[in-house]
């Protein structure tokens, strides 16, 4: 019998379920559990220590259940504090990149939208420059959508999109937070252009990870997130016995394998059955 790995997923508030239900449809057999900060959300704006700390937090968490791995299912908070905290946690630790490099291989003209906190980091900077010379990469911080699309999903609010994207013509446009990916459809008729998000591209990353702890008794950090390098390997992946139980009452979850904790459980849990099980 194959092994069922624990996977501790985390996001500010709903963007994380989108990474959530690529995950499940790449590994159903994993039990998952769902952390989400909705009633400090959103992190684009706040000061990176404060993002820090409240990741910090939700890693204990995991940590304390033993998880096998976890996933930043949060851009910005991959770009403020994946490798500090790979420096802190022993478990794998695998972050959201923005789709930079497919949508470079593709494209002429790409439009990468993001969080303050994104837009800003040495990560995403990096990331854009190494695919710059292939494309014309625009960078545009949104301060406000991803928390107006938590208020559009979770409480119905209207949404014009309009008030946050900016004008342009681009062929390619990165969903750079795992928020707005709930508008996909809508971002790709506002652009008429393709859109691109990284939300597969860590649930690959994550098959990776776990692939490789099959063979490997880590004692150090494992967790590089480089989605699209090309030494992820998807293949042989292969699981083993499943050890260990989430705490009773801890949790709510669904009939899937799937575990909401955290004190907005129920918004999440709903969200989620809404959204990605019809
Ligand atoms: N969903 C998150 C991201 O991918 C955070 C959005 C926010 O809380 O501002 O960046």
């Amino acid at each position: 019998m194959g092994r069922i790995f624990k996977v501790g997923i985390f996001d500010s508030g709903i963007g994380g379920l989108t990474v959530l239900s690529e995950c499940v449809k790449l590994m159903p057999e994993n039990r998952y559990f769902y952390l989400g900060d909705n009633f400090r959300a959103p992190y684009g704006s706040r000061p990176p220590q404060e993002i820090a700390a409240c990741v910090r937090e939700a890693l204990v968490r995991f940590r304390e259940m033993n998880a096998d791995a976890a996933v930043l299912a949060c851009n910005t908070a991959t770009a403020v504090c994946a490798e500090k905290m790979r420096s802190e946690f022993s478990f794998p630790i695998v972050g959201t990149e923005p789709a930079v490099k497919p949508a470079s291989e593709r494209c002429g003209r790409v439009l990468v939208l993001a969080t303050p906190r994104t837009t800003e980091s040495e990560r995403l900077r990096k990331l854009v420059a190494r695919y710059h010379d292939a494309c014309n990469i625009t960078v545009f911080a949104l301060e406000g959508l991803a928390a107006a699309v938590e208020s559009a999903v979770v409480r119905g609010k209207a949404l014009d999109l309009r008030e946050h994207l900016p004008q342009g013509n681009y062929d390619g446009i990165v969903l750079g937070c795992t928020h707005y990916v709930y508008f996909k459809k809508e971002i790709e008729a506002f652009y008429s252009a393709p859109v691109f998000d990284g939300g597969e591209g860590t649930a690959r990353q994550l098959r990776s990870v776990l692939g490789k702890q099959r063979n490997i008794e880590f004692s150090e950090n494992l967790g590089i997130d480089d989605h699209f390098s090309d030494s992820l390997t998807a293949e042989g992946y292969n699981a083993n016995n499943c050890s260990g139980k989430m705490p009773k009452n801890e949790g709510i979850s669904s009939n899937l394998g799937i575990f909401f904790i955290g004190n907005a459980k129920n918004i999440n849990k709903r969200v989620y059955e809404q959204m990605f099980i019809s």
